[in-house]
């Protein structure tokens, strides 16, 4: 989604500028811009595309100690350089991300000439009139949530104001302080190159910034104290380190963030205990997220109903927040999100307060609107993820609710307590499957040329069939579909051809013999045959490759699996010459609905 930065202060501002929205690069974007102050007044550039294009338009050593700037991501209008952030309407000048949803109405109403499609430049042109009637920002700011509806973090600078404005609501900005200058910015990352210190602004709150103060305002208008946070990790651990891109990084980075994960919940049972306790209490539980996090959580529900026997429903937030949903009386919504910031997951939490359900939100980012609303909180422990595709999140989102399945388990006398040391194990068994990682680069080479994939498996493993082909098409363009192994011969299978590559996942004991007989369906058309399995296969007929990771208990197994495939989508998407980690049309932080 959109990215904003913007600094004040001593130094010249466009090198901070471009820099920090370099780093929100992984959110995703199809234009950037900048608005600078020099002296003979504001000077916009923008260009659509990637940010070295806008790099290249402007003089960076140009003298300009304030500006703002952004990385758009179309929503309303086209990509687009008219489309594209700042904004100027009379003396306002913007930078904003969100979605305004009464923009429509807010435009007939207002009397500009708009040259944008855009409903960001419709709060420039509001902003312009409640400014040119009040002469005074703080109380235009204190005004303006009463106009939009909507989500919106803004960066405002005011013609002849040697200050930027910052507001927001639903959408994220934190205000960066330094001996040098301030900043504001969507995100921690575009800050850490000059300072770890920074404000984190609450919905309807806003800041006067110059280049030695910040002044912080309740939704009231009222100056507000705040204290400063300092952000704990370093930049580096944002970086590639060495990799060619962070997709293989974060893959590579999965033994450290399980077990950093692992070890916040587990020394002993007594302290999963500690960790986990009330959960027990639920008779029914509902998992929600977006794209990875919803498979994860399907993943989740495999886990829990088998080895805690609660009844667990999983959906997608999107679907879940314009459902009608009967509660039990203990009844808990599981939110799952990497950024903590995905608006649809987000709805689905706040519509689940209002009808006073538990919510517990299993979340990366600290202090994200997920983590802060939700009743509790269990962090994953993955660190900055840059590249868009998730790997490391998912994991670690996998351990936790293999955790909740062990702790639920535990707790109902369903399992034993030495499952526990299971869990001690994922470092070494992770680091094992990445050693062998030259086979899937091998595997990538026999089908990166195909049209279409087709991964099959059955229950838990037809869970991990809708990741790994998510992660497959979304890095690689590669068409795939993740489907039920049973369900093949309703429909699917007639897409089966000479060579068409079929991947199977067989973790299963259950229903081993059951997949396995769908993949003698697929080999009698003709597929190509690969099997990720858990066993060896004796019948030779039955595959063309065939991926064995180790056999560990159920609750740690699905992790192996998603490794190797997460080395296949890699290699896929290198050899097809992709932009792995920022793949078209896609953002990092999908903070829109
Ligand atoms: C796919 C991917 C997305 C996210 C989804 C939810 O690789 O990354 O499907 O999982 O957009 O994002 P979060 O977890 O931030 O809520």
């Amino acid at each position: 989604m959109c990215g904003i930065v913007g600094y004040i202060g001593k130094d010249k501002c466009l090198p901070k500028i471009i820099s920090g929205l370099e780093s929100l690069e992984y959110r995703g974007y199809d234009s950037a811009g900048v608005a600078y102050v020099t002296k003979k007044g504001i000077v916009i550039k923008k260009e659509q595309g990637r940010i070295a294009n806008l790099k290249n338009s402007l003089n960076m050593d140009e003298e300009g100690y304030m500006g703002i700037g952004h990385t758009r991501w179309a929503t309303h209008g086209k990509p687009c350089q008219i489309n594209s952030h700042p904004h100027q309407c009379g003396k306002i000048t913007i930078v904003h991300n969100g979605i305004i949803e009464n923009y429509d109405e807010l435009k007939k109403q207002l009397a500009y000439d708009f040259k944008s499609e855009t409903d960001s430049e419709v709060v420039a042109a509001l902003i312009d009139k409640l400014y040119s009637e009040e002469k005074d920002m703080i109380k235009v700011l204190t005004k303006l949530k009463n106009y939009l509806i909507g989500s919106y973090a803004l960066g405002i600078i005011v013609e002849g104001d040697e200050k930027i404005y910052a507001i927001r609501k639903d959408s994220p900005l934190i205000i960066g302080v330094s001996e040098n200058g301030n900043f504001i910015a969507s995100d921690v990352p575009a800050i850490l190159e000059y300072t770890k210190m920074y404000y984190l602004l609450l919905n309807d709150e806003f800041a006067v910034i110059t280049k030695d103060n910040v002044d912080i305002y309740d939704q009231n208008g009222q100056l507000c104290t705040k204290s400063l946070m300092t952000f704990e990790g370093n930049r580096e651990a944002a970086m590639k380190n060495g990799y060619e891109h962070y997709m293989i990084k974060e893959i590579f980075e999965q033994p450290k963030v399980v077990m950093d994960t692992i070890k916040e919940y587990i020394v002993d049972y007594e302290h999963l205990k500690k960790r986990m306790n009330g959960l027990e209490k639920y008779n029914a539980i509902d998992i929600i997220g977006c794209g990875s996090a919803y498979h994860v959580g399907l993943v989740g529900k495999s886990l829990i109903s088998k080895y805690a026997k609660i009844p667990v429903n999983v959906d997608i937030a999107s679907e879940y927040r314009y459902t009608e949903h009967i509660y039990d009386k203990n009844h808990l919504i599981i939110l799952i999100s990497q950024s903590g910031e995905t608006a649809d997951t987000l709805a689905v939490l706040r519509k689940a307060k209002a009808e006073g359900i538990d919510t517990l939100a299993i979340v990366n980012v600290v202090g994200s609107s997920i983590a802060r609303e939700a009743d509790k909180v269990l962090y994953i422990k993955a660190g900055p993820e840059i590249a868009v595709a998730t790997t490391k999140a998912y994991m670690c989102q996998l351990m936790i609710l293999s955790l909740i399945a062990l702790y639920l388990g535990i707790n109902k006398g369903l399992l034993d307590e030495k499952v526990l040391c299971e869990f001690t194990k994922m470092d070494e068994l992770l680091k094992d499957v990445l050693d062998n990682k030259d086979e899937l680069a091998e595997v990538a080479k026999t089908i990166y040329k195909n049209n279409d994939i087709f991964f099959i498996g059955r229950k838990v493993d037809y869970a991990l069939c809708m990741e790994a082909s998510l992660k497959l098409k979304e890095v690689s363009y590669l068409h795939s579909e993740a489907y039920a192994a049973g369900e093949l011969k309703h429909g699917t299978i007639s897409l089966i051809e000479e060579k068409t590559p079929v991947i199977s996942i067989i973790t299963d004991d259950d229903i081993r013999l059951k997949t396995l007989s769908n993949v003698k369906e697929v080999c009698a058309r003709g597929a190509l045959s690969i099997i990720i399995s858990n066993e060896k296969i004796t019948d030779k007929q039955l595959y063309d490759k065939l991926i064995l990771v180790p056999k560990v208990h159920e609750l740690i197994s699905s992790a192996l699996v998603m490794v190797k495939c997460q080395l296949i989508a890699y290699y896929v998407a290198k050899l097809r010459g992709c932009d792995i980690d920022k793949p078209r049309n896609l953002a990092k932080s999908v903070t829109v609905e």
